[in-house]
């Protein structure tokens, strides 16, 4: 039998029953077992409740989401549930920390729940592509009726313990130490009778199932192509309309289906992927971030602006530095307005925002850079630029202050030449809007020291990114990637496609925009400068650019745009690709979306995997959480090295052969690491954990 991992502890004749798994509490077996043993042994001993509460940090994450791939192990956690729910005394959830998943699951089978003031509750299953399992769609609807229920299961999103109590399944929010006050509540409250989830009917009935329908529609809306949304709607509806055993026979076939498909592996893999990226290879063990107080910014720019506020959102004193006082004014006056929809959406209290905006200040004085803990440039791309302002920094910056550059596509190495502090010198590069998108590549130079990695993953981590430590190459993994579709954007386009069926097929993928619709955003003329320093054309897209279609900025691009920016497919673009088709003598044919899709994939697919030879990621998921978080990908679809594995790299092998040869494409020609994993029978997954090994 497994080791137990629940302490059983007495204060008088309250019981105390603790789950102690560090460092998240999850319901291994051996807590399971723990639990089931321990609610028995309470009994045994007399006791008039019983207290269930975490060590440590919380309450519990939830179930161990690495035993799902295993043979089940005894007693579920649905026995454990029943144990609870037949004992003759009150079996008192207290929850601090968090109470997630299964955590909270657990917390809904008991007779009540009180919660420290700073406790989150949720089921965020969807999240990680299921349903709650263990009878979570079944007991919060009867707790807290069946609409509240359904947003909070369906979005995953967490609650406070006041919110929790005020919708009615947080019996009391406790000051003080929480097992004292919970043994407290329990003495004062043992002889009351309780009304176990499960057998409250009253909420269920007489539902309106014409407002849950409305209600469901209008929260599935928001879902893409995303399945477990689905599935959770249709969990919560049954406990509205059958008894509570159907209704978890209804929530057991959502959950067996959803966490067998392809959508929950691709969202744990995503999950899993952002913790293994908080994990450096080759990064000592003992490494110590340096302490950061205070920030400097060097540009108030369209990233400046959007980095200042992530340090002032964290409540990280930030002073942006602009070079004169119309574009500080301007830039402050962009932050401002910024939060100001924020508060006015209803997501931001006042007070909030006033904290928010007195962290953050502007100057025109380099004076404000020696009182930096870390300086993070983002000025023009520029090399000369950039060189001239590093130099600067390294002049005023204090010793052992990290200097981070925003740069998108220039060499840090050239940019830490600038100084006399080069191990001290990081990428830090933030994708737009900074402030909105979670990634953030932390570029490794070659003198960059662990410290200065370190400094800026904690830094990072503490405004709320998740980070990816990269090398340092024109692109680094995500720009240089996505950089290589065009070629194959081009032939699409002259073989007989469309923008708007690109964007469409890329979109019904789950793509927050297409490629054709992202260029109008950043700017098509940014990528033609690109295209004229490397010395390559793509004649469709030079064309557009030549006549004045820079995007949305010009109105027009690959697409017309109306006054609320809304896209239309133009007819001149039409004109001008068929012209071009004509021009190069091919005949346009119609292009079935399966092949759309793969040629938009497989030059980056080729491209990471050239990425992983050079050591520029340090594993396959890195690339996948690069492209998740700040490339619009859907988590569901797990990113890009796992279509491929998932389509056996043999086949992508095959296809990248076959499209290198049929479209001329040198780029398409498979990667060495590709033919070696092919040839294997690898997977990039497992390559990851080979090298771990
Ligand atoms: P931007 O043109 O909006 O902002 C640059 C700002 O820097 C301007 O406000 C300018 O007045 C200021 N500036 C220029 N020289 C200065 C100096 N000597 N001292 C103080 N301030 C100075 O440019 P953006 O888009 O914000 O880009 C900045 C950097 O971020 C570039 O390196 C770019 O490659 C990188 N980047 C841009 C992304 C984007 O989507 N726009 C995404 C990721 C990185």
């Amino acid at each position: 039998m497994e080791e137990s991992f629940v302490e059983h502890a007495r204060d008088g004749d309250i019981h105390v029953l603790r789950i102690a798994n560090p460092p998240v509490n999850t319901l291994r077996t051996g807590v399971r077992a723990g639990l089931h043993a321990g609610i028995a042994a309470c009994l045994k001993e007399g006791a008039r409740a019983i207290v269930l509460i975490g060590a440590g940090r919380m309450f519990s994450a939830g179930a161990e989401m690495t035993e799902f791939s295993k043979p089940r192990q005894p007693p579920s956690l649905p026995e454990v549930f029943d144990a609870i729910e037949t004992s003759r005394v009150p079996v008192i959830a207290a929850i601090h920390g968090s109470a997630l998943g299964g955590g909270l699951e657990l917390a809904l089978a008991c007779h009540a729940r009180v919660a420290a003031p700073t406790a989150t509750l949720g089921l965020p299953e969807v999240k990680r592509g299921f349903v709650p399992g263990a009878g979570g769609t079944q007991r919060l609807p009867r707790l807290i009726g069946g609409e509240a229920a359904l947003r909070m299961i369906v979005t995953g999103e967490p609650v406070s313990a006041a919110e929790a109590q005020r919708l009615g399944f947080v019996d009391a929010v406790l000051d003080g130490k929480l097992e004292q006050a919970a043994i407290a509540w329990a003495r004062e409250n043992a002889g009351r009778s309780f009304t176990l989830a499960r057998k409250r009917e009253d909420r269920i009935q007489g539902a309106d199932m014409a407002a849950f329908d409305a209600a469901a529609a209008a929260l599935l809306k928001r879902s893409r192509g995303q399945e477990s949304p689905k599935g959770c709607a249709v969990a919560v509806r049954a406990a509205l309309t059958q008894s509570f055993e159907d209704g978890l026979i209804v929530e057991r076939e959502q959950f067996q289906r959803l966490v067998a498909g392809e959508q929950s592996h691709a969202l744990r893999h995503v999950f899993f992927g952002e913790r293994e990226a908080a994990r450096v290879p080759g990064m000592p063990a003992d490494t110590l971030p340096l302490p950061v107080k205070r920030a400097v910014v060097i540009g108030a720019g369209t990233m400046g602006g959007g980095i200042a506020m992530c340090f002032a959102n964290a409540g990280i004193p930030v002073t942006v530095l602009e070079q004169d006082e119309a574009a500080l004014a301007r830039g402050l006056k962009k932050c401002e307005a910024n939060w100001e929809r924020t508060v006015a959406s209803g997501k931001l209290s006042a007070e909030e925002y006033a904290k928010r905006r007195a962290a953050l200040s502007g100057t025109t004085d380099w004076d404000a850079v020696k009182e930096a803990d870390i300086v993070v440039e983002a000025v023009f791309e520029d090399m000369a630029v950039k060189k001239e302002i590093f130099a600067k920094l390294d002049a005023l910056a204090r010793p052992g202050v990290v200097l981070a550059s925003n740069t998108s596509t220039l060499d840090i190495d050239a940019i830490a030449s600038a100084t006399k502090r080069p191990e001290l010198v990081v990428g830090m590069h933030f994708f737009s809007p900074a402030n909105v998108m979670k990634l953030l590549e932390i570029v490794r130079g070659q003198a960059s020291s662990w410290e200065a990695i370190a400094t800026a993953m904690d830094v990072g981590k503490r405004i709320g990114k998740v980070n990816v430590v990269v090398g340092n190459c024109d692109g680094f993994v995500g720009n240089r990637m996505t950089g290589k579709r065009g070629f194959q954007l081009e032939r699409l386009l002259l073989e007989g496609a469309l923008p708007q069926d690109v964007d469409r097929v890329m979109e019904a993928y789950g793509m927050a925009m297409g490629p054709c619709a992202t260029g109008d955003l950043a700017g098509l003329d940014i990528g033609a400068a690109v295209r004229k320093a490397r010395g390559t054309v793509a004649p469709i897209a030079d064309a557009i650019v030549a006549k004045g279609r820079f995007g949305q900025k010009t109105g027009k691009g690959w697409y017309l745009y109306d006054e609320k920016r809304q896209r239309h497919p133009d007819p001149e673009v039409t004109a001008l690709i068929e012209e071009a088709s004509a021009q190069h003598q091919v005949t346009r044919r119609r292009i079935e979306d399966a092949e759309i899709l793969e040629r938009m994939l497989l030059p980056m697919v080729n491209e990471g995997a050239r990425i992983l030879e050079e050591g520029i990621a340090s594993r396959a998921v890195d690339i996948d959480v690069v492209f998740c978080n700040g490339f619009g990908w859907p988590a569901f679809r797990g990113g890009p090295m796992f279509w491929a594995d998932r389509m056996g790299l043999k086949a992508v092998r095959d296809k990248l052969a076959h499209y290198a040869a049929a479209t001329g494409d040198a780029n398409l020609k498979p990667a060495a690491l590709i033919e070696k994993l092919a040839a294997e029978g690898g997977t990039f997954a497992a390559m990851a954990q080979k090298k771990a090994a």
